[in-house]
């Protein structure tokens, strides 16, 4: 049999791994005919509840989990891992802005980057789905020197699939008849959904909902104010749709996106006036295990103010975790 996949995943006691362990372990990131490993990080206070995970991964008998390794350190987590789900950090509770999370969760990130650049393949994929994910991701990539800054990506996917509903259900059409739909800049209230270059069946998004006012008084907030909306009707933050956000992220950057475009924070080239380095979502198209920028795009007034706005937030966050660069 072929050598299993490693996968570390942090925060492997939380909510949202208690849905993304189980997709992985069924073979809904690598494809059904390849083994994996897991890699399981968590605090050592959550080392039991990791282990009862465990053993009802081990329930389901995964035909593709081959091996799991359950650990509080870092570096033992990292070791020779072909793909990264950094998912552990403090989430967001009710009344708390996701800004507030920069500083609790900045440590965090600049221990793991020194563990992942010891340890992993140098052609691991990793992403960031703990929040602040964007700056997280940066911090992550600085503190990870020796290893590729283009393999480090931030978690957009959420927001891209939460606005392709709403645009299917207005549209009246299924949410794979749409396509070059982008979400920009930071997984935070700021981030701007874009529908400029969109199509639903081949023809323009705009035409087809005819609605330029609900885009923008209703879309555009709807979409960046949901990760609050599903905390005030949980009382959690939004846990099973992040699961399988990270495995649309993952899967298409592994497998190929089919020429349509998706979104993923990445590090900026300077293009679209988003600053060099910092993790923004742009719209990419995967292909061949790797992600292409989509360039040469017409900015317009609008989509310059809205990407200004989250650029600068981007910045700003930066600036504020600047000694851990
Ligand atoms: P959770 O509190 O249920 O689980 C977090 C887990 O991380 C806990 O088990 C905790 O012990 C662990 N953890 C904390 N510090 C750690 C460390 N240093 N190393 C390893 N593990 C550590 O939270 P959750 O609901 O699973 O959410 C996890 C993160 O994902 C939060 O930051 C949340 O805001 C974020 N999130 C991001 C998106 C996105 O779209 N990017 C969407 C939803 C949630
Ligand atoms: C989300 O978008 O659901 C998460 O990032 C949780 C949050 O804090 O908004």
């Amino acid at each position: 049999m072929t050598q299993p996949k490693r996968i570390a995943v942090t925060g492997a006691a939380g909510q949202i791994c208690y849905s993304l362990l189980f997709r992985i372990a069924n073979g809904d990131v690598y494809g059904k005919d390849t083994p994996v490993a897991l890699q399981l990080l968590d605090l050592p206070q959550a080392q039991k509840a990791v282990k009862g995970v465990v053993m009802e991964l081990e329930d389901c008998a995964f035909p593709l989990l081959q091996d799991v390794v359950i650990t509080d350190d870092p570096k033992a987590a990292f070791r020779d891992i072909d793909a990264g789900f950094f998912v552990g950090s403090r989430p967001r509770t009710q009344g708390m802005e996701r800004r507030d999370l920069l500083n609790a969760n900045a440590e965090i990130f600049r221990v793991q980057g020194e563990a992942l650049n010891e340890g992993a393949k140098r052609d691991a994929k990793v992403i960031v789905v703990g929040n602040p994910a964007n700056t997280n991701a940066m911090i992550l990539a600085a503190n990870a020197k020796d290893f590729p800054t283009e393999n480090i990506t931030a978690m957009l996917r959420l927001d891209h699939n939460r606005a392709l509903t709403q645009f299917a259900q207005k549209a009246g059409v299924s949410v794979d008849a749409i396509a070059k739909f982008v979400v920009w800049g930071n997984h935070s209230p700021t981030m701007f959904a874009d529908w400029t270059n969109a199509t639903a069946d081949g023809k323009p998004l705009a035409e087809v909902i005819g609605d330029e006012a609900w885009y923008k008084e209703t879309l555009i907030p709807t979409v960046a104010k949901r990760g609050t909306a599903i905390i005030e009707a949980r009382g959690a933050s939004s846990a099973a749709s992040a699961a399988n956000a990270a495995i649309d992220h993952m899967r298409d950057w592994i497998k190929g996106s089919d020429g349509d475009w998706v979104s993923m924070g990445v590090s900026s080239d300077g293009s679209y006036g988003i600053p060099e380095g910092l993790m923004a979502g742009v719209p990419v198209v995967c292909e061949g295990g790797a992600y292409k920028r989509v360039t040469g795009l017409e900015i317009g007034p609008f989509q310059r103010q809205m990407l200004d706005r989250t650029v600068a937030e981007l910045s700003e966050e930066r600036e504020a975790v600047s000694a851990l660069l």
